[in-house]
């Protein structure tokens, strides 16, 4: 029993981290990306914490944003210094379609569309 729990709890592990991560979404004002690109804040943009960008390359890359049943999508630009793993820092528009910008930090789950 206590064997089927862990094999079933490291499957329900696996899944989600394929699937989705979780993390905090903040909102910053775009501008030159590490990715080269000049965005502003009605684009709708994301940067990922940098352990996104070790081994491989996100830029330009559309990812999935969910919070309290909303969904966004935004492209990867840029490179988020100050986030901590999963945390994502997008433009004020797609903060906007999931959250109020007094909320100023959400809770949310994301994944590469
Ligand atoms: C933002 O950039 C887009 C192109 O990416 C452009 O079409 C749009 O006019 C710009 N908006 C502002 C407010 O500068």
């Amino acid at each position: 029993m206590a064997r089927f729990t862990s094999i079933a709890l490291s499957m329900a592990c696996a899944i989600g981290y394929v699937f989705a991560s979780s993390g905090d979404m903040t909102y910053y004002a775009p501008g030159l990306g590490s990715c080269g690109e000049t965005s502003n804040e009605s684009d709708a943009v994301v940067a990922l914490a940098p352990g996104q960008f070790s081994g491989s390359n996100p830029c330009g890359k559309k990812i999935t944003i969910t919070a309290k049943g909303k969904t966004a999508s935004a492209t990867v630009v840029d490179k988020c210094p100050g986030c901590s793993e999963d945390s994502i820092d997008v433009s004020p528009s797609v903060f906007e379609k999931l959250a109020s910008l007094d909320d100023g930090r959400v809770k949310i789950e994301w994944e590469f569309s």
